[in-house]
């Protein structure tokens, strides 16, 4: 509350009731307008990571612990190890964040964290952690959905208004979802099975790049990428998955199994053991980032004349997002982008270092929900993570039904 101190029979405020005053609308001397600030936590994988972001989208204050290099050595994520890890981070982590942006904690709007879906013992972390903080700065608290922090956070670097479709492909998720709000998605469809990011994590494990002098500190998407510029991909025919089903839906577990026997194969013809890197490895990458892309196309394809066909995007100039850590990848940015413009549309993607796991998009995400006024609690008791967690309203059904015949697309890359 403001309280006046009468001077010479006029009120006149104490220059610390001012200050206080304003700085409930966060106000600062010298900055020139109100301000939404957000300290972001992210946990939900294997990357310790926050950031404190305004709501002008500038960049306060960031930093991440990545876990990449003990779960390489480890042959996969092994969760107690990574929550072990998070729980030895996430302190240091947070404190470089808030120093890095010179803001005061009690400046803050909100701390929004990362909530769903996510390894059970990595989204504890981050949430008992932050619902300490939360207790501490009585600040409010934005839960938030990992997927649609990955779906948001082109917002950030570019003018997307909605609506926007978006293709969404990490190590734990792959889907397409129509983003027509803050927090009104349609998912138009999803992996049946794994995320590529998690193929291409085994067949780079299957292959050991581990031993690869160029990679050996890569993740598996990274190592595949890099590896399969020296490759040829006309070395091996592969069918992409799903080739007769007329939906939005991926597969990438067939694919694995099958690039599995293509090694076992040229271990025989090499003359090697299963451990030492394949003289073919490099045109195995390049097979197998091929085919994954073209799958991934033709899906985007079908979504694409989907949303088209019923009106839920403009039939000239519709945003196509594609966004988590396999989108990182050029050679499937260049693909979808022969998609894009085949079909009249855009195709914007974050800049890589966003695209994988990262406390921006999550301060960002809350941002997004403070502007909108979703999902900003003031009560924290029955807060709990949930590992399992879907996206949006599920309309895959109706678009199989509408069983829409997707053009071939000459993928000349
Ligand atoms: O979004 P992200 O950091 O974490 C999840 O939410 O899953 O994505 C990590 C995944 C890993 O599977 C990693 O191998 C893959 O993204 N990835 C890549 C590339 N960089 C990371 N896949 C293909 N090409 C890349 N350049
Ligand atoms: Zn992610």
């Amino acid at each position: 509350m403001l309280i006046l101190n009468k001077t010479a029979g006029v009120f006149k405020p104490s220059k610390r009731k001012v200050y206080e005053f304003l700085r409930s609308f966060n106000f600062h001397p010298g900055t020139p307008f109100l301000h939404k600030i957000v300290l972001g936590i992210e946990t939900s994988c294997d990357d310790t990571a926050a950031a404190v972001v305004d709501e002008t989208g500038n960049v306060l204050g960031e930093a991440i612990h990545s876990q990449t290099e003990v779960h390489l050595k480890t042959g996969g994520i092994i969760p107690p190890v990574a929550q072990q890890l998070h729980r030895e981070n996430i302190q240091r982590i947070v404190q470089e964040a808030l120093s890095a942006s010179s803001i005061s904690p009690s400046d803050l709007s909100a701390i929004a964290t990362t909530i769903k879906p996510g390894l059970a013992l990595s989204l504890g972390v981050g949430l008992s952690f932050s619902l300490q903080l939360v207790g501490q700065l009585k600040k409010p608290f934005i839960p938030i959905h990992h997927m649609e922090a990955h779906a948001l956070t082109i917002r950030l670097t570019s003018k997307v208004e909605f609506p926007f479709l978006v293709l969404l492909i990490s190590g734990g998720h792959c889907l397409l979802a129509l983003v027509q709000g803050v927090s009104d998605f349609l998912l138009l469809g999803k992996s049946l099975d794994i995320a590529p990011g998690d193929m291409l994590d085994k067949v780079a494990r299957r292959l050991s790049l581990i031993k690869h002098p160029e990679c050996s500190t890569m993740s598996g998407g990274k190592a595949i990428e890099h590896l399969a510029k020296q490759g040829n991909r006309f070395h091996f025919d592969i069918t992409p998955p799903l080739k007769r089903a007329k939906n939005c839906d991926f597969s990438f577990t067939g694919l694995q199994h099958l690039i599995n026997k293509i090694i076992i194969q040229k271990e025989k013809e090499e003359g090697i053991e299963q451990g030492q890197i394949l003289s073919s490895a490099a045109d195995i990458a390049a097979a197998v980032q091929h085919i994954t892309a073209c799958h991934i196309v033709k899906r985007t394809h079908r979504a694409i004349l989907f949303c088209k066909q019923r009106n839920l995007l403009p039939q000239n100039n519709a945003v196509l997002v594609a966004s988590g850590g396999v989108a990182s990848n050029f050679y499937i940015r260049r693909a979808l982008e022969i998609l894009t413009n085949a079909t009249q549309c855009t195709l914007l993607c974050p800049p890589p270092r966003l695209c994988t796991d990262n406390g921006i998009m999550i301060a960002w995400n809350g941002i997004e929900r403070l502007r909108a006024g979703v999902g900003i609690l003031h009560d924290i008791e029955d807060i709990r993570y949930e590992p399992k967690c879907p996206l949006g309203v599920d309309i895959s059904k109706e678009v199989e039904d509408a069983a829409i015949k997707v053009p071939r697309l000459k993928m000349n890359l």
